[in-house]
């Protein structure tokens, strides 16, 4: 009794402090204070962001580039996806004319043709190389190339020669590193988080990006460095949700950048078409949709210091970004000269197109201000007088025209006041901002306790039953711990599933391996968990709490003198007990699945080599078994029943 008890107050303190840990991300998460400033800019010192230069009507203090992401090329699917992306380098790179052009990772797709297994393949990767050679885009613009997880998989180390990265990429440089980019008018800094696994197990376990404390400190002297930039940009493959990092984390560390540019989401599948929040700092982290199926991609400018951008879609033009007044939803107040907007002489917006743009219209709260007239390059500029908008949000929308007779609307919220800026969605907040493996490994916790102390709470105590559906699955819940054999067998397999190997294989070709709840070892590397964690909690929701259910109402039937066929021909009951079967078999062809996943994904050993999926087959089936045919179960007399602690 003692153990059990103390066994519960930890149980107790440990959800405490998890509760206290996911309330704390919570808490940093999604309540932005406004009061961070650049630590180069004494407090107070509000003569830095109203101070000049301010956006006039000539083409100066500002430069675009480009953000493209997920290219995903393959060599089994989608045949349009490389000459689309190969126009892509030679027309919309002539027309926009990019200072620089952001690949945040996913170049190659890197899986076999069924797309469950993966591997690197080095004619997809000439490809991608071969793209970059003949629209010759790298004597056109600055075009760097990062890796991300797809470009990971089956990858020992960086010097192994399978990973192409280093010998087709434009930028093949491995690790995260610091780009300023300089121009007459200041300095900007692009600094890459490259949080991919080294190793690099086969997927789907590399789903989640991982930075040790030697890259967190490296990124770190990246952050000092860049303070002395006007603005910096950070940028990565991987969601600041989906990297494990040590405390203060990822998003501590580019604090002071205006965004963070990533990808790897794919607008989960459409669901989320628009995937954009704002870090508890100010940072704005900006995914954006992939290029794989949705052709996407991203202008971005700096105007005066001051960051607009257009999610757009490949071809389609005109291709509009306005500058100033900037975006209400997208400002930075601790990181942007804001007040320069109030105190500019023009509307600026950049318009490009494949054919001359012939008008840029432009209103402001539905009241037409005039056509936009070119200032050199695609900068089209209109005189407006700020002071009549000093209070409250404003529409500004734009329409520009092409000698084709294409058009593009595009509307934006603007303000002039302090501190008026539109929050985001809870769910794209929810999706970009919360840890998600703190989730999945409280979770995982949880169920796992749940499991196992159902089956320790009903052999070690006394739970008195009357009548009634309660009382007879608790009865039944009785029934299936008090009986050794099927007691043992599953507290091992749910002990298997928390603490145990799931399986032992080749996670990387020619490594072995052992993927665990808690992480996943190749070759005495230590990958921590971080999806394993919501496949474990599958695996128990699915499988190993639904066998348990299974072979109480098993025990509940046999102990009432009915065996698996006459449980059949009870009256009444026909259909019901059909549908547990029927379920129970569904699940049972999941866990089936699961298997032929594991051999596809992860090779033969790792198939036989599996206790949490491959045998858990076997025993499931022998507890099954044993439940309908073994001896049959005794109701002893509650009252005698007592615990045998
Ligand atoms: C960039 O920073 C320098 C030095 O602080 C400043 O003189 C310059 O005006 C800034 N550039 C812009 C476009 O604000
Ligand atoms: C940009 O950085 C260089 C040093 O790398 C410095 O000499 C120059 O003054 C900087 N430009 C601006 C506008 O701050
Ligand atoms: C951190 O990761 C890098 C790159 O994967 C590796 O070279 C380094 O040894 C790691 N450092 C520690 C302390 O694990």
């Amino acid at each position: 009794m003692l153990k059990l008890f103390s066994a519960l107050v930890i149980l107790g303190l440990a959800l405490a402090c998890i509760t206290s840990w996911v309330l704390d991300s919570y808490d940093t998460a999604w309540h932005p204070k406004r009061s961070v400033r650049h630590p180069a800019v004494s407090d107070g010192d509000e003569t830095h962001w109203s101070s000049p230069p301010f956006p006039g009507g000539e083409l100066n203090n500002i430069f675009w580039f480009i953000q493209v992401s997920d290219i995903h090329i393959s060599r089994f699917h989608d045949p349009r996806r490389i000459p689309d992306f190969e126009k892509f380098c030679t027309d919309t790179i002539e027309v926009i004319k990019p200072a620089l052009v952001l690949v945040t990772g996913d170049l190659t797709d890197a899986k076999t043709e069924s797309k469950l297994g993966s591997l690197q393949h080095e004619v997809e990767w000439q490809a991608y190389h071969n793209i970059l050679k003949k629209s010759r885009v790298m004597e056109r613009t600055r075009w760097i190339d990062i890796r991300g997880n797809h470009d990971a998989f089956n990858i020992m180390s960086l010097d192994s020669v399978n990973n192409y990265y280093r010998k087709y990429s434009a930028n093949q440089k491995v690790g995260s590193f610091h780009y300023v980019h300089k121009t007459p008018f200041g300095n900007y800094s692009f600094v890459c988080v490259d949080a991919t696994l080294t190793p690099g197990p086969k997927r789907p376990y590399n789903f989640f990006g991982i930075l040790n404390q030697t890259q967190m400190d490296l990124l770190d002297t990246f952050r000092a460095q860049s303070l002395k930039s006007n603005q910096s940009i950070w940028f990565g493959h991987y969601t600041t949700s989906t990297v494990v990092s040590p405390a203060p984390g990822v998003r501590h560390l580019m604090r002071y950048a205006v965004a963070y540019l990533c990808g790897h989401l794919h607008t989960l599948g459409g669901m989320m078409p628009v995937l954009h929040s704002r870090h508890s700092k100010g940072t704005l982290e900006l995914e954006l949709g992939d290029w794989m199926q949705n052709r996407r991609y991203r202008v971005l400018a700096f105007d005066h210091d001051m960051l607009g951008f257009a999610d757009l879609k490949f071809e389609q033009w005109p291709a509009v970004v306005i500058t100033n007044p900037k975006d209400a939803q997208y400002q930075h107040p601790g990181m942007e000269p804001l007040g320069r907007i109030r105190r500019s002489t023009h509307i600026r917006i950049l318009a490009f197109s494949e054919a001359p743009i012939t008008a840029v219209h432009v209103s402001v709260d539905g009241r037409p201000l005039g056509k936009g007239h070119s200032a050199g390059g695609p900068l089209y500029v209109l005189l407006w007088n700020p002071s009549l908008y000093l209070t409250g949000l404003h529409t500004i929308t734009v329409k520009a025209e092409d000698s084709a007779g294409r058009s593009t609307v595009r509307e934006q919220h603007f303000t002039l006041e302090d501190g008026l800026t539109p929050s985001f969605g809870f769910v794209q907040s929810f999706v970009l901002l919360t840890d998600h493996y703190i989730w999945g490994r409280v979770a995982f916790i949880l169920t796992t306790l749940l499991n196992i102390g159902v089956l320790l709470v009903f052999r070690f105590l006394h739970i008195p039953f009357g009548r009634g559906l309660a009382s007879q699955a608790c009865m039944s819940l009785h029934l299936v711990s008090k009986m050794n054999t099927l007691f043992y067998s599953l507290l091992l397999f749910n002990l298997c599933t928390a603490l145990g190997p799931w399986f032992i294989g080749e996670l990387i070709d020619g490594h072995r391996g052992a993927c665990f709840a808690f992480g996943v070892f190749i070759d005495g590397h230590f990958l921590e968990g971080s999806l394993t964690y919501v496949v474990g909690v599958v695996q128990l929701v699915f499988f190993n709490m639904p066998l348990t259910l299974y072979l109480c109402w098993s025990l509940h039937h046999r102990c009432r003198g009915n065996t698996f066929r006459s449980h059949f021909l009870r009256p009444g009951c026909r259909w019901r007990t059909l549908a547990v079967h029927v379920f129970m078999l569904l699940l049972f062809i999941w866990q089936v699945h699961s298997c032929y996943f594991l051999l596809e994904t992860y090779g033969p050993m790792a198939f036989f080599l599996s206790p949490v999926r491959t045998w858990a087959l076997g025993l499931s089936l022998l507890l099954v078994h044993y439940a309908w045919t073994g001896p049959t179960p005794l109701l002893r007399d509650n009252s005698k029943n007592m615990s045998p602690s």
